[in-house]
């Protein structure tokens, strides 16, 4: 047997985030939670799990994810569960269970996490990827619609991602739909020989998936199928045209899509994603919508909802970032005594928010500086034994080489002045 046979492996479509990229990960995080909590929203935590049916009712019969893409398994007592795909099932099946739309408005919540689908892994299509997620419920007013966008465009400014576009659309509601599907089925009826074998079945069960194909000719062919913005009824209609104009008063620029559709079953009225040209074939960055019959059609209260989800991984790709590590010290020590004062004095730095290394290794002094100099320490502390009978320590500036003695109660201060400057 080979060493290589012998190695066990991370699963085809899943990735290690090593502790460089979480770093880059934390911040991005750390900044999308602040934004989100900025326009009201709040954290809520669901399982990775949750029984099948959940996805199968709310994400549809009909999606890609459903009939392709679900991790299902039985467990031991014989249930069968899903690792969720998407987010917004889960969050709908907490509110309906906990009561929370009892509680005092708004209902608006953030969620970071794991998901998984089972799809041809590609750049920027993972197994296990991971999701910031949002959504509002109970707001109906296409403000709302507007104010979600308007926070997506804000995140990705704030994290300076520049290459990106806007799309929007409508999809209608089940009312629009009717007229819309009769005419979309008779379009695709006529070509059917030139569809693929599994859009011929979607002209039966839900044709606006045949907008989803990523076959070239079924893409060529959908080009003369009927659009959706054609269909919209008059409240749907006010509804797309109000959104659109509060994304004007924002100033946000976007172009209106009519075959963006999404791949889930649930979403009504107004669908987006945010694409990137710099993404590759994977091009959203984020994509949602409206989804005002789920609650309902779980047994909850008729609430309408709205929501967006970003892909991490994606977004990561497009974010710039340098790690600045400005008040870290390596501390370079000689002797154990030296390496005790050092100890020592770490701890009240370390409660004032410096980051302190020690490294319990026996090295030289040279060893010691090349390793802070490989880390990028941008500050080095010298702890020696002769040093510590006087009580003072030698602390070092990297970048300018700049060495200078000084006792425990002046770091603090050399660190902020530096810091200031
Ligand atoms: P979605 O479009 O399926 O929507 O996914 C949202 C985002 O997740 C995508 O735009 C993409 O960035 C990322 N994504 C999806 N699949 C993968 C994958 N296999 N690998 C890497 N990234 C991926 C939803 O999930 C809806 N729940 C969004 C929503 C929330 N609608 C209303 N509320």
């Amino acid at each position: 047997m080979s060493k290589k046979d012998k190695q066990i492996a991370a699963i085809k479509g899943t990735k290690d985030i090593l502790p460089k990229e979480a770093r880059k990960w934390q911040r991005v995080e750390a900044a999308a939670k602040g934004i989100f909590e900025l326009y009201g929203y709040r954290e809520i935590r669901t399982p990775v799990f949750e029984a099948t049916e959940l996805f199968e009712k709310g994400t549809g019969q009909t999606t890609d994810i459903v009939t392709k893409e679900m991790y299902t398994f039985t467990d031991k007592g014989g249930r069968s569960l899903t690792l969720r795909p998407e987010y917004t099932p889960s969050v709908v099946r907490s509110i309906i269970e906990n009561n929370l739309h009892l509680q005092p408005q708004p209902l608006r919540f953030y969620f970071i996490g794991p998901m998984f689908r089972y799809d041809k892994p590609q750049k920027g299509r993972y197994r296990q990827f991971h999701q910031m997620d949002i959504e509002v419920f109970g707001e109906k007013d296409p403000a709302v619609d507007a104010e979600i966008v308007e926070m997506a465009d804000f995140l990705l400014e704030k994290l300076k991602v520049k290459d990106k576009q806007i799309l929007v659309n409508s999809v209608g509601c089940r009312k629009c739909r009717q007229g819309y599907y009769r005419n979309l089925r008779a379009s695709a009826e006529k070509v059917r020989d030139q569809l693929c074998e599994d859009c011929q079945r979607k002209i039966d069960t839900n044709p606006l998936r045949i907008f989803d194909c990523k076959v070239e000719t079924c893409r060529e062919v959908s080009l003369g199928f009927p659009e959706i913005t054609d269909y919209l009824c008059p409240e749907c209609q006010e509804h797309f045209d109000k959104f659109c104009s509060y994304l004007d008063g924002y100033r946000i620029e976007y172009r209106i899509e009519p075959r963006l559709v999404r791949g889930l079953d649930y979403y009504t009225k107004t669908t987006f994603e945010i694409v990137s040209s710099k993404l590759g074939a994977q091009d959203a960055i984020l994509g949602g919508g409206r989804y005002d019959d789920m609650m309902k059609d779980f047994g909850g209260p008729d609430m309408c909802a709205i929501g967006f989800a970003v892909g991490m991984e994606r977004l990561l790709s497009l974010v710039p970032y340098r790690e600045k590590r400005e008040s870290f010290m390596y501390f370079v020590w000689l002797g154990d005594e030296a390496r005790k004062a050092g100890m020592k004095l770490a701890r009240p730095l370390r409660r004032e928010g410096i980051e302190c290394l020690i490294e319990h290794k026996e090295r030289s002094l040279r060893n010691q500086m090349s390793r802070a100099d490989k880390l990028g320490a941008p500050w080095v502390l010298i702890v020696g034994e002769d040093e510590v009978k006087k009580g003072t320590f030698q602390i070092k500036r990297m970048d300018s080489g700049e060495q200078r003695e000084c006792r425990q109660e002046e770091i603090l201060q050399i660190l902020k002045e530096s810091v200031g400057k």
